[in-house]
């Protein structure tokens, strides 16, 4: 049995716990730093895995419970569970607030507690003596279904209630919400794994609340907001509606902070108004506000008209959902060539803007929602996110709704479409030549680690486009001076400038060249070992794709893009246009790694260095024959870490690769044959 010291350290450790709990969750605003409260949950944890006995339902500890056997149980409701009446007009906004005054028999204006509309599901929350005993949701109004081990998992709901005066029964409504956070990555992680898609936070706040396993309850990101007393027994509540959420407050519960008192009609507009134009930038959804007659005596008197309250409404925002019918699917061609296919839709009125378009990002998502053309589909446009459609409306499929097929050639520049085995994306095997990628790859082209065209930046790139001066990169070397002085702020001595600029960056390197192209996943490590790999351009060009395999570092994907790249007869074109220009390098030496002091090894580089910069001491560190990584993985050398280092460097110390910091790469760069210490000297052996 554990002594009486133990149960009262276990009990202190909970209350401190709840606190904080409540700093953290129902305050936002949390007063110690996590690894403080991390340390007192394992000092209750310990306790009480030392002292099994001394375990309370609800302690900390306890969140995440057992299945109920056999599905949830009905419960009944204290109080019923109403609805509200909607409004979505200030004239029926003001036949409300009349019928209101004529109820009350007032003339002067009214004081409303105006709330948000939470979207999410209304559930109830019964405390006896302060302690969670019942989690239940609204279900026909009478009776809901017990939802109390899930619910017990949401973090803002305090299994017991703080403070004084806390009543002996108490019944409290409120709803729970998924944040659009939240509800964007636990869909971002089910189109991972292909699994079912949530439609809206709000079906996603319901599907997580009837899970029949606490465990998967617990790993969703919900929250209640409470707006509502059911019933309170064993306490005097507060007159105002607003008195009794601070009462709430005070007992450890969440209530929105955007409550305000109002008043008359026009505090309800100008509430409205001002909500509206926050609804955007909230965590959550919300579809609209309520205003409640802040006077519970002027509540009681006005009571309710079947299930709704007199003394309430809803004030609607526009729908984030509607239905329409696609009337097209088309493909648009984006900087890296991906296609996406976009619905051409009948226009609709949704979220507060006319939407005639939707993206369906790409193939993979038009198979999964089976989105044909003729259908009827839910279209949703959620503050500045893009519209999209949720899903296809099955029972309304007209008989000649067609698939979506993905062209075979790119409709702007018709060369051939691929999509490569595993991956959700087709792209346009056009690269340089599609007018839809030539922008981006022209400013590609010039920027500094690829031709490194000084001067030429993206302002003046998509002027010489937009004038018509440069179609594809081997344009820019036909400019002449006449040409650019044409261009805004662009004096003759700049306009010479670039060209000399241009005339400069023809003696390059084959590695930079090879970057230049822009061949999708071919970055400046790919393009260098593809370079120190085949020495010639003309080599590259031939390679096939097991060859192109047998570079290190490059696999399946890489080897079929720089094939195909190289299979086009558009970007041959170009190329050799380019080399017809001028443009030149030194064939790579044949590679000699043994000669070279840092061959087979790699180095990733994070944080700020003192001496140099990262890229520059990553050329010092290739020049000796080293590669140059931008991931951590069990291979690496070594992780050469600055000032203010990344992720990169816990990752080095959770694999155990060693770290060397500024001082540890000069010597190395100094003496590279030293290797890196005890650590490089083994892996050289
Ligand atoms: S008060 C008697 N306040 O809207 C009045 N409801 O259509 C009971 N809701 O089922 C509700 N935010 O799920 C109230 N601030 C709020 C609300 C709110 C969202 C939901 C609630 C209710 C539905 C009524």
């Amino acid at each position: 049995m554990a002594d009486k010291a133990v149960v009262e350290r276990a009990e202190e450790l909970r209350r401190q716990i709840e606190y904080h709990n409540y700093r953290y969750y129902v305050l936002d605003d949390p007063e110690i730093p996590d690894a403080e409260y991390d340390r007192l949950m394992r000092e209750l944890e310990a306790l009480e895995a030392a002292h099994p006995e001394i375990i309370i339902p609800n302690s900390p500890t306890q969140r995440v419970g057992a299945k109920p056997r056999d599905g949830f149980r009905e419960v009944r409701h204290d109080m019923p569970m109403l609805s509200l009446n909607n409004c979505f007009s200030e004239e029926e906004l003001r036949a409300f607030d009349r019928r209101v005054r004529e109820g009350l028999g007032v003339e002067s204006a009214v004081e409303y507690a105006s709330e948000p509309k939470l979207d999410g599901l209304a559930i109830s929350l019964v405390y006896e003596d302060g302690e969670l005993v019942l989690g239940a949701t609204r279900g026909d109004g009478y009776t809901g279904e017990d939802v109390t081990a899930n619910v017990r998992t949401i973090d803002s709901i305090p299994l017991r209630l703080l403070g004084d005066g806390i009543p002996k029964r108490l019944d409290v409504r409120g709803e729970v919400v998924m944040p659009i956070a939240g509800f964007r990555a636990l869909n971002e992680a089910a189109r991972k794994k292909g699994e079912k898609e949530f439609a809206n936070p709000r079906n996603a706040a319901a599907g997580s609340l009837r899970q029949l396993d606490p465990a998967v309850t617990a790993r969703r990101p919900l929250q209640m907001y409470c707006y509502a007393i059911g019933r309170a027994e064993g306490v005097e509540l507060a007159e105002t509606h607003f008195g009794q959420l601070e009462q709430l407050r005070g007992w450890g519960l969440r209530v929105s902070r955007e409550v305000r008192l109002v008043e008359g009609v026009d505090g309800c507009l100008d509430y409205y108004r001002r909500m509206g134009e926050k609804r955007d930038s909230l965590p959550f959804e919300i579809d609209g506000v309520v205003y409640k007659v802040n006077r519970i005596d002027w509540q009681e008197r006005l009571g309710y008209v079947s299930r709704a309250p007199r003394w309430a409404i809803a004030h609607k925002f526009p729908a984030h959902e509607e239905m329409t019918q696609v009337l097209d699917v088309e493909f648009q061609v984006g900087r890296t060539g991906a296609l996406t296919p976009v619905a051409r839709l009948k226009p609709v009125f949704v979220g507060g803007v006319t939407v005639s378009n939707a993206t369906l990002h790409n193939m993979d998502e038009v198979e999964r929602k089976d989105v044909r053309i003729r259908d009827w589909v839910i279209v949703r446009r959620a503050g500045d996110v893009i519209p999209e459609i949720v899903s296809v409306v099955l029972s309304k499929r007209p008989p000649d709704a067609r698939k979506v097929v993905l062209p075979k050639k790119c409709p702007v520049c018709g060369s051939a479409v691929v999509r490569i085995e595993g991956e959700a994306v087709a792209r346009c095997t056009g690269g340089l030549y599609c007018p839809a990628q030539r922008r981006e790859a022209i400013k590609h082209f010039a920027s500094r680690k690829a031709m490194d065209i000084e001067g030429l930046g993206d302002k003046l790139v998509e002027q010489l486009i937009d004038r018509g001066l440069v179609e594809h990169v081997d344009d820019l070397y036909r400019l002449t001076v006449d040409d650019l002085v044409k261009l805004e702020r662009m004096g003759p001595k700049s306009a010479q400038n670039l060209i000399d600029a241009l005339e400069k960056s023809k003696q390059t390197t084959l590695a930079r060249f090879i970057y230049a192209l822009g061949i999708r996943e071919v970055g400046e490590a790919t393009a260098r070992a593809l370079a120190a790999h085949f020495r010639s351009l003309d080599r590259l060009r031939e390679a096939s794709i097991e060859e192109l395999e047998a570079v290190p570092d490059i696999g399946p994907v890489v080897a079929k893009h720089i094939h195909t790249f190289f299979r086009q007869p558009h970007n041959l074109e170009v190329i050799d246009n380019l080399l017809e220009a001028g443009i030149r390098w030194e064939e790579p030496e044949a590679p000699e790694p043994e000669a070279q002091p840092l061959a087979g090894m790699t180095f990733v580089l994070t944080g700020a260095l003192e001496s140099m910069t990262r890229e520059e001491a990553g050329e010092k560190l290739m020049a000796l024959g080293a590669r140059v990584s931008g991931s951590v993985s069990k291979k690496t050398t070594a992780v050469i870490v600055g000032d203010k280092p990344g992720s990169k460097l816990a990752k080095a110390e959770k694999l155990g690769v060693p770290v060397l910091d500024e001082q540890g790469l000069l010597a190395l760069l100094k003496d590279p044959e030293r290797g890196i210490g005890n650590k490089g000297d083994e892996a050289d052996e």
